[in-house]
C-alpha cells in the first residue's frame, strides 16, 4: 500500500437510492410531529423504526433486517433480547423494581464486579446515566482533594449536562454558555491526526502531556481536583492514545494532588478486548465510571472508587451521592445478568479474538479501498478515517459520508459512518459470519461512494 496515493477526483456523490420503507416512514413522520428536535442522528437520517432485535440483527416494522454494527453506541453489549438478560428483567419486574434498599440482585453484582475491577476498586455507587455518573466523580473527587479545578481532553465526551459540557472537547458547547467555571481543555494524542502536529506518532504522547504540563502551571489555580480522560475516545471517532498517555495522566494528577478519572464508559465490560479499556494500559484509575454496556440497555450508571476515596464527604453522607433510580432492584438485575452473561459466555475473550480479526479484515480492506486512510481499534471497538487524499488526510466531506449511511443501509448494515470517522462497535455476541457479512456490505458501500 502506497501512502502517497492521491484521490482527489474519485470521491463522488452516489445517486443513492435509500428510503426507508412505508411503515417506518409513516411512523417517523408522524412522530416527528410530536418529539422534540435533536434525536440521535442515526435516528434522524435512517428513519427506521425498528420493531424488534435478536442479537446483532435488527428488523425494522416493514420486516427489512440490518447488521447492527452500532448496539446503540455500545450499549447492547449482549446483543438484542439476549434470553438471559430478557428472563432476569422479567421476574425481577414482578417482584420489585423500584427503591434503594439492598437487593439480592444489587449484592450479587457487586460482588462479581468487585471481582473483576482492577486495583483496589471496591466500592461502586449507581445512577441513571452516564454524565450523572461523570458529574457524581467529579462531586467525589472535590470532595476527595478539597480543590475544584478539572481537565479534559480535545475529543472528549462525557455527556450533556451542566457540569461536564464544559468538558467536551468539541463545537458541540458553541452558544450553550457561560459553563462551569474550573473545566479545562488539553490536546488529546490522537497518533493520525497529532492535535500539535506530530509527525511522529510516538512524540505524540509527549508533546500532549508536555502541554499538559503548561497547562496546569499557565492556565489553573493549581487546585486541581482531577484529569478526566476516556482511555479509547469514543465520540471523536474510537480514537487510541499514543502509547504512554494515560500513564502520564495518572503520574500527572497525583503531582498535582488530584484524582485520575477514567470514563469507562464505552469502554467498559470487554468492548476493548479487555474487561476495561485501561487495563491495556495497565494503569489504575482512582475513579472509573461506567454505564452503556454494563446493563446492556438498562438505563444504569456508576462510581467505583477505592474504600479510601469513597469515605469523601460531602459525598459520602447519607443521600450524598444516590439518585432516585440509581442502583434500584431492577436495574441492579439487568447489570448482574448482564456481567454473568459476559463471563459465563467469555465474552471479553471473544471481543478480543474476533476484534482482532475484524481489524485484519478492515486492514485488508484499506489495500483495496483509497479513501481508507487509517484502521485502528482494540476488540470490538474499531474506528476507520475516510479520506480525500492519504497524503493530506483531508477527511471526507459530510455529503460523502451521509451517502455512506444510506449506501449501508441499503445493503441492511446499520453503521456509525455518516460523519467522521467511521465508528464500529457491534454487539459483543456478534457472529464471525455476521461480522464479516457486516464488513463485506461496507467495502460495496464504500466502493459505491468512491470510485476505488
Ligand atoms: C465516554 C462517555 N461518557 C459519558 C457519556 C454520557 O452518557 P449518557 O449519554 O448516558 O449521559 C458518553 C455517551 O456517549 C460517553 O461516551
Amino acid at each position: 500500500m502506497t501512502s502517497k496515493l492521491s484521490i482527489p477526483h474519485s470521491i463522488t456523490q452516489s445517486p443513492v437510492a435509500w428510503a426507508a420503507g412505508p411503515k417506518s416512514s409513516r411512523l417517523f413522520q408522524e412522530e416527528q410531529e410530536h418529539i422534540a428536535p435533536g434525536l440521535q442522528s442515526i435516528a434522524l437520517f435512517s428513519k427506521i423504526a425498528i420493531d424488534h432485535g435478536c442479537g446483532a440483527m435488527l428488523t425494522d416494522v416493514d420486516g427489512r433486517e440490518y447488521i447492527d454494527f452500532i448496539a446503540g453506541i455500545g450499549v447492547a453489549s449482549l446483543g438484542h433480547a439476549h434470553p438471559r438478560y430478557v428472563q432476569a428483567l422479567q421476574e425481577q419486574v414482578a417482584k420489585i423494581s423500584v427503591g434503594s434498599f439492598t437487593s439480592e440482585a444489587r449484592l450479587s453484582w457487586l460482588k462479581l464486579l468487585h471481582s473483576v475491577t482492577p486495583g483496589n476498586l471496591k466500592r461502586t455507587q449507581l445512577y441513571s446515566s452516564g454524565a450523572e455518573a461523570v458529574e457524581s466523580a467529579i462531586r467525589l473527587a472535590k470532595s476527595h482533594t478539597g480543590h475544584f479545578e478539572v481537565i479534559g481532553f480535545w475529543g472528549g465526551f462525557h455527556g450533556k449536562t451542566g457540569g461536564v459540557l464544559g468538558l467536551l472537547g468539541d463545537e458541540f458547547k458553541k452558544d450553550l454558555g457561560p459553563l462551569m467555571p474550573g473545566l479545562y481543555l488539553a490536546p488529546y494524542p490522537n497518533p493520525y491526526r497529532c492535535p500539535l502536529g506530530t509527525k511522529q506518532a510516538h512524540d505524540c504522547a509527549s508533546h500532549c502531556l508536555d502541554f499538559l504540563r503548561q497547562l496546569i502551571r499557565r492556565s489553573t489555580t493549581g487546585r486541581l481536583a482531577a484529569i478526566i480522560a476516556e482511555p479509547i475516545q469514543g465520540t471523536a471517532g474510537n480514537v487510541i492514545p499514543s502509547p504512554g498517555f494515560l500513564k502520564g495522566l495518572v503520574q500527572m494528577a497525583h503531582e498535582h494532588g488530584a484524582l485520575f478519572i477514567c470514563d469507562e464508559m464505552i469502554t467498559g465490560f470487554g468492548r476493548t478486548g479487555k474487561m476495561f479499556g485501561c487495563q491495556h494500559e495497565e494503569i489504575v484509575p482512582d475513579i472509573l465510571t461506567i454505564g452503556k454496556g454494563m446493563a446492556c440497555g438498562f438505563p444504569v450508571s456508576g462510581v467505583i472508587t477505592t474504600s479510601e476515596i469513597a469515605q469523601a464527604k460531602p459525598w459520602a453522607l447519607p443521600s450524598g451521592s444516590s439518585s432516585s433510580y440509581g442502583g434500584n432492584p431492577l436495574a441492579a438485575a439487568a447489570c448482574y445478568a448482564a456481567l454473568q452473561t459476559l463471563v459465563e459466555e467469555r465474552l471479553v475473550e471473544y471481543s478480543q479474538e474476533l476484534g482482532t480479526w475484524m481489524l485484519g479484515r478492515l486492514k485488508e480492506m484499506q489495500h483495496r479501498i483509497p479513501c481508507i486512510g487509517d484502521v485502528r481499534g482494540r476488540g470490538l471497538l474499531m474506528g476507520v478515517e475516510l479520506v480525500q487524499d492519504r497524503e493530506t488526510r483531508e477527511p471526507l466531506p459530510k455529503n460523502i459520508t451521509r451517502s455512506l449511511f444510506e449506501e449501508c443501509l441499503k445493503r441492511g448494515l446499520l453503521s456509525m459512518c455518516y460523519s467522521g470517522p467511521i465508528r464500529i462497535n457491534p454487539p459483543l455476541t456478534i457472529t464471525k459470519s455476521q461480522a464479516e457479512e457486516g464488513l463485506g456490505k461496507l467495502e460495496e458501500a464504500l466502493k459505491a461512494v468512491s470510485r476505488a
